[in-house]
């Protein structure tokens, strides 16, 4: 039986491996093994994702844990290259841009395993963020280059990466969106925080360039407490933020403020479950654009770039960069009513999982009966 290995690491990968590998259970002969690399180890940055996601416990755990980017990178790469001579799989499966992606790609790669990357193609243009030279790296090395939206395909065009290792499949973290967000509706997370639908913000930061910096950092914290002058802001707060708030002495817009309120970082249900009923969404978070642009709500990306250009052409979102007057601006214009409206971009369907499984199944010739174009 063929083998494909799918590797997780990071929180945002846990919502775009489920749909992959629901689908190819259902639709193809192939084994899977899932691997956590440990990159997230955390009960509410990972073990919960699991149970939320209906995805089975990993086969493997790597423990890699915290560490700077070349320690984290590297140790992930010794012990995958273990596994990967172990289980000796026909395709690596990776997604998104996280360090435990690009780690994967490496040692697949030299270990002449067939690498497919899903996410593939999307570029911010600044190399200052560690996620972009993910990106760059993993998508020169994949053989199957599983894009989101078209603009990604441009990229790698653009890149002269090989029109036929190009393949548009939509987003597959919308798949678990659209399969989730009536069992979050139904759980009692607003009525807990004592919140009315549409009647709250919310705002996640964790980007090193936004929390690291102090003065960015307090400027951000600064143009969030305005939005909450207005309406609660729920902040579920990442553990970097966390730290480096209470480093810098940066809490006492937390005391100040009763209507900011930082809460400990949420499962995937229940986060969607206030995402989707908030009136605004303030993030520096990558799947967070695009989640409130599937779901219509308005968004202000607190960064100078997006690597999601189709959420700001076609969907909710607005890149308001990091100075608060401006985000101050932006923010009340939406609380006013005036924020951005959009659509739902091509094959944000709910089926992107279907389209890499039916791939995958192609890719390795153990496809059964005829199996539809899946590239337009
Ligand atoms: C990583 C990804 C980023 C992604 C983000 C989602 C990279 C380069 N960055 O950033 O793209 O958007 O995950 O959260 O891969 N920590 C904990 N508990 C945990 C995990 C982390 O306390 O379970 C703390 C540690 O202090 C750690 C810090 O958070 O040093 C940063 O974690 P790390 O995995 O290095 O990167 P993220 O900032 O989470």
């Amino acid at each position: 039986m063929k083998k494909v290995i799918h590797i997780v690491g990071a929180r945002p990968n846990f919502m775009k491996v489920a749909p992959i590998h629901r689908a190819i259970a259902a639709r193809t002969p192939l084994q899977q093994i899932l691997i956590h690399t440990g990159q997230h180890y955390d009960v509410k940055m990972s073990d919960v994702f699991f149970s939320d996601l209906g995805l089975p416990a990993p086969d493997v755990h790597l423990g890699i844990g915290s560490g700077s980017h070349a320690q984290q990178t590297a140790r992930t790469m010794v012990e995958l290259e273990k596994v990967f001579l172990e289980h000796k799989p026909d395709l690596v499966s990776v997604v998104g841009d996280v360090n435990s992606t690009v780690a994967a790609a490496l040692v697949s790669s030299k270990l002449a395993i067939p690498l497919a990357h899903v996410e593939a193609g999307l570029r911010s243009y600044s190399r200052h963020q560690p996620e972009e030279i993910n990106r760059v790296v993993t998508d020169r090395l994949a053989d199957l280059l599983l894009t989101p939206s078209r603009d990604a395909d441009a990229n790698l065009l653009k890149e002269g990466l090989e029109p036929d290792r190009i393949h548009f499949v939509g987003n597959v973290m919308i798949d678990s969106l659209l399969a989730s967000k009536e069992r979050a509706e139904q759980l009692p997370v607003l009525k807990s925080l004592g919140l009315a639908p549409h009647g709250y913000a919310v705002c996640t930061l964790h980007r090193p360039s936004n929390v690291d910096d102090p003065r960015v950092l307090g400027g951000l914290l600064s143009a969030i407490a305005h939005v909450a002058s207005r309406i609660p802001v729920v902040f579920p707060v990442h553990p970097r933020t966390r730290k480096m708030i209470s480093e810098q002495g940066l809490g006492s817009a937390f005391e100040r403020n009763p209507n900011l309120r930082p809460v400990d970082p949420m499962g995937y249900l229940e986060f969607l479950a206030l995402t989707s009923q908030a009136r605004l969404i303030l993030t520096d978070s990558g799947g967070l654009q695009e989640e409130t642009t599937a779901l219509g709500v308005p968004c202000l990306t607190l960064r100078e770039q997006t690597e999601r250009p189709i959420t700001v052409e076609e969907g909710t979102n607005e890149v308001v960069g990091t100075d608060p007057d401006r985000i101050r601006e932006a923010a009340d214009r939406a609380l006013n009513g005036q924020g951005k409206k959009g659509r739902v971009p091509e094959y944000w369907d709910g089926r992107s999982g279907e389209r890499i499984a039916d791939l995958f199944a192609r890719f390795l010739s153990v496809e059964q009966g005829s199996l539809r174009a899946v590239s337009a």
